[in-house]
This record gives C-alpha cells, sequence and structure tokens, in this order.
C-alpha cells in the first residue's frame, strides 16, 4: 500500500522536495515520492532569495526541474511561496541609491515579481502559497516591510496579481501555529474580507510544524480550526506536516548547538535512537492526525509532509542548529517506519 492509493478518496498526499531531490542526486528519496505521494511542493527553491536573487535576474533552474518531474509523474504541483518575510533577498525593498522604495514602487514589484513567477508556470502549477505568515499568533498583523510599507493591503495585492497571471491557478493562504484561536479568527475575518472584496482565495494552509510535547494542549484546537475554516467556506491544506520529539527552546534559536557537550545532552537527547515510548507516542500523534484528517476530508484537500525522510529534515536545524530529530515518516535508511501501516488502516 502507499499513501496516494490509501487516501485517493480523501485528499492529495504530498512532500515538500529539496535541492537535491529535484536535481536528481538522491534517487533513492525520488523512489519514495514516486511510490508514494501525488502532490510535491518546492522546499526553498520558489523563495523570492532564491528565484528571484536580484532586481533584474531570476534563476529558474531548480524550479523549472521541480516543475517537469511534478508534470512528469501527474502529480499536483504546488507552488512555495509568493510573499513572504522570510527568503527575501536584500533589494526587494530598496532602490539603487539605497534608501527604502515607496508605496508605487513596492506594488510595481510585488505585481513584477508574481506575475513573472506565476504566468511562468501557468496551468502547470495548481495551487500557490500566495502569502505566507503575515499574522501575529495574537491574531494582529506581523510587523514586516511588506505590512510597514503598505499595510494590510499588500495581501489583497498579492492575491489579485496572482490571480492575473494564472485566473485557473487556486490561492492559499498559509501560515504555521494555525490551532491558536486569535490567529484562526484572524484567518477567518481575512478571507471574509478578501472575499468581500472579490479576491479570489480558495484555500488555507495550516503548516502542521507540530511538537510531540504539545500535543495535548493544542490537538482539540487543531479540530476546531479545520471547522471554522469549513464554515468560512475555504478549503484546508495541511502543508507542511513533522512532528519534532525534541525539546522546543524559546531561547538562543538559531544556533549551532553542536559544540556544547551540556546544551547537547538538554536539547539533542537522542543521537543514539528514539527510546521506545517516545516512538510510540509520536506514532500515536501522526495516528491521530490521520484519524482527524480523515474525519474532515471533505474540507482537507491535501495533506503535504515538509521532506520525506528524518535525516534530510529541516528539524535537525530548526529551532536550533545540530539536532537529530524523527519528525517525518521514513527513517535515516530511506525506509517506511512500522506506524505507516498503522496510518495506512485509519478509515
Ligand atoms: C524552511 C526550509 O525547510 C528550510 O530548509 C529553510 O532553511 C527555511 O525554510 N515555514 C515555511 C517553510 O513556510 O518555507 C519553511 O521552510 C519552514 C517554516
Amino acid at each position: 500500500k502507499t499513501f496516494k492509493e490509501v487516501f485517493k478518496d480523501d485528499f492529495y498526499v504530498g512532500a515538500a522536495l529539496n535541492k537535491y531531490q529535484i536535481m536528481g542526486a538522491d534517487s533513492q528519496s525520488i523512489a519514495i515520492v514516486e511510490k508514494q505521494f501525488n502532490s510535491i511542493t518546492p522546499e526553498n527553491y520558489m523563495k523570492a532569495s532564491n528565484i528571484h536573487p536580484e532586481k533584474d535576474r531570476y534563476d529558474f533552474r531548480v524550479a523549472d526541474k521541480y516543475v517537469a518531474f511534478g508534470l512528469a509523474n501527474n502529480m499536483k504541483i504546488i507552488g512555495h511561496t509568493l510573499v513572504w518575510h522570510i527568503q527575501l533577498p536584500e533589494w526587494f525593498f530598496v532602490d539603487d541609491e539605497g534608501n527604502q522604495i515607496g508605496k508605487d514602487e513596492l506594488i510595481a514589484r510585488m505585481k513584477e515579481h508574481i506575475t513573472t513567477i506565476v504566468s511562468r508556470y501557468k496551468g502547470k502549477v495548481k495551487g500557490w502559497d500566495v502569502v505566507n505568515e503575515a499574522l501575529n499568533e495574537d491574531g494582529s498583523y506581523r510587523e514586516s516591510k511588506f505590512y510597514e510599507i503598505l499595510g494590510k493591503d499588500y495581501i489583497k495585492l498579492a492575491f489579485q496579481f496572482a490571480h492575473e497571471a494564472d485566473p485557473d491557478a487556486e490561492l492559499y493562504y498559509n501560515d504555521y501555529t494555525m490551532y491558536k484561536p486569535k490567529k484562526r479568527d484572524s484567518v477567518v475575518r481575512m478571507i471574509k474580507e478578501l472575499r468581500a472584496e472579490g479576491v479570489r482565495i480558495d484555500g488555507v494552509g495550516m503548516q502542521a510544524h507540530y511538537i510531540l510535547s504539545e500535543k495535548d494542549s493544542i490537538f482539540g484546537n487543531i479540530e476546531k480550526s479545520i471547522m471554522a475554516f469549513a464554515s468560512a467556506g475555504v478549503k484546508v491544506m495541511v502543508t507542511e506536516l513533522d512532528i519534532s520529539v525534541l525539546p522546543f527552546p524559546e531561547e538562543n534559536q538559531g544556533a549551532d548547538i553542536s559544540g556544547n557537550a551540556e546544551y547537547s545532552k538538554l536539547l539533542n537527547p537522542y543521537t543514539e535512537g528514539l527510546p521506545e515510548d517516545v516512538r510510540l507516542r509520536a506514532d500515536n500523534y501522526y495516528i491521530d492526525l490521520f484519524n482527524l484528517f480523515v474525519k474532515y476530508s471533505d474540507t482537507i484537500d491535501r495533506v503535504t509532509f515538509w521532506g520525506v525522510t528524518d535525516n534530510q529534515s529541516w528539524k535537525n536545524n530548526w529551532p536550533v542548529k545540530g539536532r537529530t530529530d524523527y519528525p517525518l515518516l521514513f527513517d535515516r535508511n530511506y525506509q517506511a517506519k512500522p506506524v505507516v501501516n498503522r496510518i495506512f488502516e485509519v478509515m
């Protein structure tokens, strides 16, 4: 059995692909992707810093290969992401004299950026994460250069430009901690505001970077968010699913802890393998999530893992670098974990 067969009547199942996989340097992962999944997302290579590194220069090499792979395998190809305050090149907000640009220039640059990318893959990329992570957990708009210069209108403009470039593409708003009640309310309000203004938005992406120890405190709210988004009339995508088994430090984010023995013991405890009890708890988290997803399969259109195997997961390097995490369903030897067969029994 495979994910795409087992859940074919419920939702697409996909994975984020990294550069090695897209460029053909990781045939073991690609074999898993071809066998198991019917949707793909580019982990990094459609982000502005990679695809549009300089104002007058795009670099489509990896993105083109990514799209070709999806087409060759008949997959639902997702674009990620058009407007995000991270992995954004310096030039985006600065003019030739080094001064911050104004409203009109930023609108022009956003339009050019979005139109160029979406048009290139028109009819091929079927759904776009148009705006990523625009809200804080308290529901307010995130401070970013986009927000500072344009106010919340930048969100509407991004969706309009994407829609003009490919009227048939599905358009999504994507964010993390979508289970937080205030963020949920704010997303629902945003959907209604956009639609009231005649702007197309098809779905919301719940990033789903979960942490094992937080399960009990958030699980009920994950369901409430799915219900709230369903009531708002949009599709729900579970876009970046992984479950970290490691502690999530609020401090020193981004730091490399591999050289610090004391810190490593605390924050990187499973370098020799995952203890049985932790593994079982992580397995059960996945089972409970898939039960939930199947229960809401009318609303959930896609479930996408953020990566393929544990060894290549971004979770080994976030929120601190140099750890050994076990967030995905294929292990460091490219084997499906035993829990996969239990997930296939979920109905
Ligand atoms: C992450 C990638 O996985 C990393 O390789 C990269 O260094 C940083 O970005 N939210 C998102 C994703 O929308 O694009 C991020 O991906 C993870 C958090």
